[in-house]
């Protein structure tokens, strides 16, 4: 089989960024689904607004693709306030921080992606910063060095994260309210399938939402990125419509199969069964006998084959369990699986 993994590499997440910005709800009532935490920021923004005060920090963490981007930008636009982008990893240096800083205005928003891979160093001169304001520079070295105390704009802090384990409780501790996002509804990615299709100016019949959110993986960057995926080949091969049937022929040819699983998740699936007997399976290993990277496992693949049930992760390693051997079509051995 041709290795089709790379609709899901990280060349290809960029380029579903971009796409995101342009299906991206415009206000709250667009914004489909999620609808504890989208009450939550709206009393957060509302009451921050009466007290003419900036919100407290907020953090969000969840699986790449449910929109933890879009919910900051979202706020931005409901407090109409200016919104700086930046990845946790590019502040390499006090320097970075503190430039990054002195530039926001007060009731800026500084949304900090993949913060759970900021730079140690940098992490802790933000400490001060996300409680009193205030950033303390050291200027020199040994006992000649100085710190340089500067007062930082009132701005509000939005960190995003697939991994908030790895975030350091001092830091998790000073965001005001963290929001888990959840896989979305088959409902709910319908709709935005919905949406998405007439934002883009697409046709599309009621049965070919239905089959797409089928294989959005609950994720609306999957789905979005379906439709896109779909709207061309119904362009080159039929009216332009897209139906069902138009829809299958995609996914078919794209190699994505019940469920929404790709080439990369039948593989992983296939090595755990066929090369570890059913497992467990460390994710070293089972990175190495994928050629998977292992954040490609850990962001991607291992957290919808989780919540579908299909492996379980124990202190051992990834097991595959009786439905991913039903899914791959080897028998499941109950008895011998029991005594490993
Ligand atoms: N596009 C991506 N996510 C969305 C959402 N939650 N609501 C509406 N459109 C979206």
């Amino acid at each position: 089989m041709k290795n089709l993994s790379s609709h899901i590499s990280p060349n290809q997440i960029k380029t579903d960024k971009i796409l995101d910005s342009t299906l991206r709800p415009e206000s709250w009532d667009e914004y489909i689904g999620q609808t504890k935490i989208k009450k939550n920021l709206q009393i957060i923004i509302e009451a921050a607004n009466k007290r003419n005060e900036t919100p407290d920090h907020i953090l969000f963490y969840g699986n790449a693709g449910l929109g933890k981007t879009t919910l900051a930008q979202l706020i931005a636009k409901e407090m109409n306030a200016n919104i700086r982008v930046i990845a946790g990893p590019v502040i390499e240096k006090a320097g970075d921080l503190a430039s990054i800083l002195t530039n926001l205005t007060d009731g800026d928003i500084l949304f900090i992606d993949e913060i759970h891979r900021l730079h140690r160093v940098v992490e802790e001169y933000l400490y001060p910063v996300m409680e009193d304001f205030k950033l303390n520079i050291i200027l020199g070295k040994g006992p000649m060095a100085q710190t340089m105390e500067l007062d930082i704009p009132k701005f509000t802090l939005i960190g995003a994260t697939t991994k908030v384990a790895l975030l350091s409780s001092p830091l998790r501790s000073r965001f005001g309210a963290t929001f888990q996002l959840d896989f979305y509804t088959q409902e709910d990615i319908e709709k935005i399938i919905q949406r998405s299709a007439y934002v883009l100016n697409i046709e599309i019949k009621p049965e070919a939402i239905k089959f797409i959110a089928q294989h959005s993986r609950y994720t609306p960057r999957v789905a979005n990125r379906l439709l896109k995926r779909i709207r061309d080949f119904a362009q080159v091969e039929e009216n332009g419509i897209i139906t069902k049937n138009i829809s299958e022929k995609t996914l078919n040819f794209l190699e994505i199969s019940e469920k929404g699983l790709e080439y990369g998740d039948r593989k992983i699936l296939e090595t755990l069964i066929k090369k570890f007997n059913g497992g467990p399976a460390g994710l070293q290993a089972l990175a190495a006998a994928t050629s998977e990277e292992e954040d490609a496992i850990l962001d991607v693949y291992e957290p919808y084959l989780m919540q579908m049930g299909f492996i379980e992760r124990t202190s051992r390693g990834r097991t595959a369990t009786k439905l991913a051997y039903e899914y791959i079509g080897i028998k499941y051995d109950e008895k011998q699986q029991n005594l490993l």
